[in-house]
């Protein structure tokens, strides 16, 4: 049969603009909305919009429709070989004019906007500095600085572990990961969130003083790492197992350059992995505490990693499990946008033209009923590892996320290093871990620790 794609009709272009782009918009393009989340979850928007896209793929009987994304031509895609294709071409690029401007009034230079040359550059950087794909050569100094975060977020003196614990603990690990462990920066923690709040705000002119003053702060470390290496034998000298060193001595190399923009890349790295160590490790808490079995399961492996070491963690298949499904069910990057730049056919058929857009919908696609049956809508850690789900969490192709590896690491670590010593019960929100949510109201997570030995 031949794949087509159809044209929705103008009221059905209203409702995806109201349940998808909307939304989208509202939840932050850049930082998550903190007064309007709740109530985006509390309706169930994202609920809405899966059950708005089913019916409009039984409605116009396929998978291709043509929409408009805000406003722009748009392919929305709502199947895994489509999404699989459009990723893995490159004929397209991640930097739609809506996204390019959002991430650019926090992060300029960065690579997941950026084109041509200076995305090949950049990339080259990102993943010789981030280890993409490879264990990272500093995973036994950052698996340490993470237990030493996690005891300290366990630690809380009520016994309870609300959303500013997980904030605190992701700004932590994120700075010493970034700036090394002994050049803490609490204020910067304060102004990186200030300016990626207003980033959402894409009609506003960029704050251009408080921006310069962030970036100051990182080209600071930069030099202090250029000035003192370690080499050099003086008593004062940076640590050298962090992200900025190894950043600092590919520009003395010269195998980074000006057009390289090293300060954005930097700016990139603290911004998401602030923001991915908070979230990813309260959420994943969260459903490892509703679901009994999994959190017994996982003590249990734990409790035969003889001593949890960096590659011990490697080894932690049912936690790495939990955290994929935590992913799949509350996708992080649920709208993958693409900018087509130049021509191409999907699928045999389906011509996409220079400048349209391809959105596919990760958050649709990995909670697809038609696909996943039972299983979509569960927390179900045991089956990951015999029937993996289509899988979009960290994109894929040429410009898949580069700092994949380096997450799942360390959020591994930290997870490890919590459940290892710490039983949790869930005190907030209530879920069932055979019915979870499409949306995660993260601010409103309370999580009580037990220590256990
Ligand atoms: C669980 C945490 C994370 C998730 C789910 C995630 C997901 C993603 C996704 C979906 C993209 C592609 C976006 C698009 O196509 O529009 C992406 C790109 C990227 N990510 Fe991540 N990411 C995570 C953490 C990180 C971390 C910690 C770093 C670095 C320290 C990082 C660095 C990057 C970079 C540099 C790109 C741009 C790649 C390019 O355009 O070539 N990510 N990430």
């Amino acid at each position: 049969m031949a794949i087509q794609a159809r044209k929705v009709s103008p009221w059905d272009w209203l409702r995806v603009q109201v349940l998808v782009t909307a939304p989208a918009l509202l939840w932050g393009l850049v930082a998550p909305n903190r007064p309007l989340v709740p109530l985006l979850v509390r309706w169930n928007l994202a609920g809405r919009a899966a059950r708005l896209l089913a019916e409009l793929r039984r409605k116009y009987g396929c998978e291709h429709l043509w929409v408009r994304f805000p406003l722009r031509r748009t392919l929305l895609v709502l199947e895994p070989a489509g999404a699989d294709e459009v990723l893995g071409s490159d004929a397209n690029a991640a930097d739609p004019d809506l996204k390019r401007r959002a991430v650019a009034r926090l992060v300029p230079g960065a690579l997941t906007i950026s084109r041509g040359d200076e995305w090949k550059d950049r990339r080259r950087f990102n993943e010789g500095v981030l280890a993409s794909g490879a264990p990272h050569p500093h995973r036994d100094a950052f698996h340490d600085l993470v237990a030493r975060a996690a005891a300290a977020l366990a630690a809380a003196p009520s016994g309870i572990l609300r959303w500013a614990d997980f904030e605190t603990f992701g700004q932590r690990v994120a700075q010493q990961v970034v700036f090394g462990p002994d050049a803490p920066e609490p204020a910067l923690a304060v102004h990186l969130a200030r300016l990626a709040a207003r980033a959402n705000l894409v009609v506003l002119p960029p704050p251009a003083h408080d921006h310069a003053a962030f970036y100051d702060r990182i080209d600071a470390h930069l030099d202090r790492h250029r000035r003192a290496p370690p080499s050099s034998g003086s008593q004062r000298a940076p640590p050298p197992g962090c992200l900025v060193h190894d950043s600092a001595r590919r520009l003395a190399e010269g195998s980074a350059a000006a057009a390289t923009r090293v300060p954005s890349q930097i700016g990139f790295w603290l911004f998401v992995l602030t923001d991915a160590l908070a979230l990813h490790v309260a959420r994943t808490l969260a459903l490892i505490a509703a679901h009994d079995g999994a959190q017994q399961r996982v003590r249990e492996e734990l409790g035969t990693a003889a001593v949890l070491t960096a590659t011990g963690v490697d080894e932690l298949g049912f936690l790495d499990a939990c955290l994929t499904e935590q992913l799949r069910l509350w996708t992080p990057v649920p709208l993958l946008l693409r900018r087509a730049e130049r021509p191409f056919t999907l699928r045999g058929g389906i011509a996409v033209r220079t400048e349209e857009q391809i959105l596919i919908h990760a958050g649709f696609l990995h909670r697809d009923p038609a696909r996943l049956g039972a299983r979509a809508d569960r927390f179900a850690p045991e089956a990951v590892a015999g029937a993996p789900a289509p899988l979009y969490v960290f994109s894929a192709g040429r410009q898949a996320c580069a700092g994949q590896a380096l997450a799942r690491f360390l959020l591994k670590s930290a997870l490890a290093a919590l459940l290892a010593r710490h039983r949790f019960e869930l005190l907030a929100p209530a879920l069932d871990p055979g019915r979870i949510p499409h949306g995660c109201n993260h601010f409103g997570i309370a999580l009580r620790a037990r220590p256990v030995r």
